[in-house]
């Protein structure tokens, strides 16, 4: 990252599985005007290489191979992988759970990293993740972590598997949230826990507008300091 990058504002969202950051990140950086990284679709993108190429889920060096040469296109809502649509190939459970066992591995989240910054363009970018404010972007003017409660979660990922025409059981969804979160905040290399300057934010009583609008609101605060502080 070179020094002028680093003027360039990120709002870093971070939190557990279908917390509801997608959502709301897309919402704030439209708003904005400012760009969007889905920091799980790339190791999404990773899970679903190693799937198609038979690669073993604990062959870290092949993983990073697979991260480092991804030939991957963010076009609009569209996810490309070496010229194939795969943007509902990787939301898949089956993904979601390679995601995250080889996003435990240091190697692969070393070949990720300066892919994650390039997204760090004018005149802004919206970061969501799990270690968008602890490591990606650990100067982000402001770092959100957005939470809900385990039952509130496996029902907006039902919704949304329904609605995508996947059929899915509750108890299932909600035992593999809660191993899910688990790996993800058990492992070693960058695990999910909050940034210390960060802002907690349960979603589990809101509406979306209601996101929005809080993170909307703390952001431009935050803007407003550094402005102050820079006069
Ligand atoms: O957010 P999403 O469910 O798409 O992420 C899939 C998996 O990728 C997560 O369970 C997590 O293990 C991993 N991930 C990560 N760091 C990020 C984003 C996602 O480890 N910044």
């Amino acid at each position: 990252m070179n020094a002028a990058t680093t003027t360039i504002p990120v709002i870093a969202i971070d939190g557990p599985s279908a917390s509801g950051k997608g959502t709301i990140a897309q919402a704030v950086a439209k708003n904005l005007g400012f760009h969007y990284l889905d920091s799980g679709s790339l190791y999404r993108l990773v899970a679903l290489a190693a799937a198609k190429q038979a690669t073993r889920l604990d062959d870290e060096a092949a993983l990073a191979r697979h991260a480092r040469e991804l030939q991957v296109i963010f076009d609009g809502g569209e996810i490309f992988l070496s010229g194939q649509k795969v943007t509902d190939a990787i939301r898949s459970e089956d993904c979601g759970i390679g995601a995250s066992r080889v996003a435990a591995l240091p190697a692969v989240r070393r070949a990720l990293l300066a892919r994650q910054q390039a997204f760090r363009q004018a005149p802004g970018l919206v970061a969501e993740g799990r270690d968008m404010g602890t490591v990606v972007f650990p100067d982000a003017m402001l770092k959100v972590f957005l939470t809900a409660s385990a039952e509130v979660r496996a029902e907006r990922r039902h919704k949304q598997l329904k609605e995508k025409g996947i059929d899915a059981n509750m108890r299932t969804l909600l035992r593999e949230l809660h191993e899910r979160d688990q790996r993800d905040s058990a492992r070693s290399a960058a695990p999910l826990q909050m940034a210390v300057d960060a802002r907690e934010l349960d979603s589990s009583g809101l509406g979306i507008d209601e996101i929005v609008r809080q993170v909307l609101d703390w952001y431009r605060q935050t803007a407003a300091r550094v402005a102050g502080s820079e006069r």
